[in-house]
């Protein structure tokens, strides 16, 4: 037996969705509106014109399919291409609490536990609505759980690291903590960027960690280990922050259509991600499987991060030595897209189904900072 598991999780989902269609009709439409307000410097060559986006390249590069968002119409209207998220009074539950509350209520139903078994709670997630006070104080507020509750961001891999700290945070004391990823990815994603438009979805997950002290009260997954790792890269950014107001020098954005902030949203080089994670990730699995005696051929299921498809793909071949069944690495980003910290644990959430007593299982999350952590499961009951 080991001495912290799993004993469940939830997951909120929001009810509308945009298909690649969609998207991309929003999008090419947006491409067509300017490049007819630009047409005389595109003929003068003095500016380049935009390039339609498609569909069929968005499923084959990505696997992505559709997304969940909060706002459908501000994304999908060509003037906007933004969320509209308004903001709410100091008196009302912010939004991404509101989400991860959700998530957390099923956690909660299905751990069998009340707020008064939970001692803390953490947010861990890529993108905090404010500074302060803590999401995960309002979190843990809305819920009604004493003791304690902290933000803490470490970009996709956020997950990851937030059950190694809970399991952390039980080894000093507490019994059991709630760790919540709510993601309102469309909010930093640049609609406008026909490189990674289509990338992002929202939702919000949550997995109880409680001390393994009693028999489990349902389905539950001992956490036989964990492991961290991050890495500089300035590969994926977001450098949307309280800077931003002292930063800028001119007033006005170059093109009307632009926020402010355009430029400090989400952005990537995709290629190098895709070169530098899979041998990153997949060597990590392998070495922190072999540490723990436990051969890759073992392990009966990989809830892994979902950004792409073929990084997925690519990541367990290499640690199984073949391809990978989609039983074996579930995929949720075709119809959730990547939703950042969430996505390992949706996979986990949705896919653990078919697993009997003593399976094993990795959930694998990474991404930005380059960051990465690997948590390896049994299930216990
Ligand atoms: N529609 C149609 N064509 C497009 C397009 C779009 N929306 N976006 C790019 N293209 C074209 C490019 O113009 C380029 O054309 P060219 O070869 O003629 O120059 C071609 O497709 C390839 O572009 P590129 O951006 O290199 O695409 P890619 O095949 O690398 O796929 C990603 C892009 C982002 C899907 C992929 O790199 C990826 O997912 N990487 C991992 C990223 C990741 O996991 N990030 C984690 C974030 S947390």
């Amino acid at each position: 037996m080991t001495d912290t598991r799993i004993a469940g999780t939830g997951l909120f989902t929001p009810p509308q969705s945009i298909s690649n269609a969609e998207l991309v009709a929003s999008f090419n439409e947006y491409v067509r509106r300017w490049n007819d307000r630009h047409a005389r410097e595109i003929a003068a060559g003095a500016v380049k014109a935009l390039e339609p986006s498609s569909a069929e390249f968005i499923e084959k590069a990505s696997g992505i399919k559709s997304r969940y968002v909060l706002d459908k119409a501000g994304i999908l209207d060509p003037e906007r291409m933004t969320p509209r998220i308004p903001a709410r009074a100091d008196e009302d539950v912010s939004v991404l609490a509101e989400m991860a509350v959700a998530a957390a209520r099923e956690a909660m139903r299905q751990a069998d536990v009340r707020a008064h078994d939970i001692d803390g709670v953490i947010c861990a997630c890529s993108n905090l609505q404010r500074a302060y006070p803590a999401v995960a104080v309002e979190i843990q507020h809305a819920l009604g759980v004493n003791g304690f509750g902290f933000d803490m961001n470490v970009a996709c891999a956020s997950a990851a690291f937030g059950i190694e700290t809970a399991v952390g945070l039980i080894r000093a004391g507490s019994r059991r903590i709630l760790m919540v990823n709510p993601e309102i990815c469309t909010a930093h994603l640049n609609f406008r960027d026909r490189d990674s438009h289509f990338i992002f979805g929202d939702v919000a997950t949550a997995v109880i960690v409680e001390r393994n002290d009693g028999p489990p009260r349902g389905e539950a997954f001992d956490i036989l280990s964990t492991r961290l790792l991050t890495i500089y890269s300035n590969n994926i950014r977001n450098n949307l922050g309280f800077l931003n107001r002292c930063e800028r020098e001119t007033g006005a954005p170059a093109d009307p259509q632009d926020s402010p902030f355009t430029d400090k949203l989400f952005r990537q080089e995709g290629r190098k991600v895709f070169k530098d994670i899979v041998p990153v990730v997949s060597e990590m699995i392998l070495k922190h499987l072999a540490d723990q005696g436990v051969a890759p051929s073992a392990v009966r299921r990989f809830w892994l991060h979902q950004a792409n498809l073929a990084m997925n793909e690519f990541i367990v071949r290499k640690v199984l030595g073949r391809d990978a069944t989609r039983e074996e690495a579930p995929v949720v980003l075709d119809d959730y897209a990547n939703t950042s910290s969430a996505g390992s644990i949706i996979a986990f959430h949705k896919h653990r189904g078919g697993l009997v007593v003593g399976d094993i299982g990795v959930i694998s999350a990474f991404g930005a900072g380059y960051s990465a952590g690997t948590v390896i499961l049994r299930r216990a009951a």
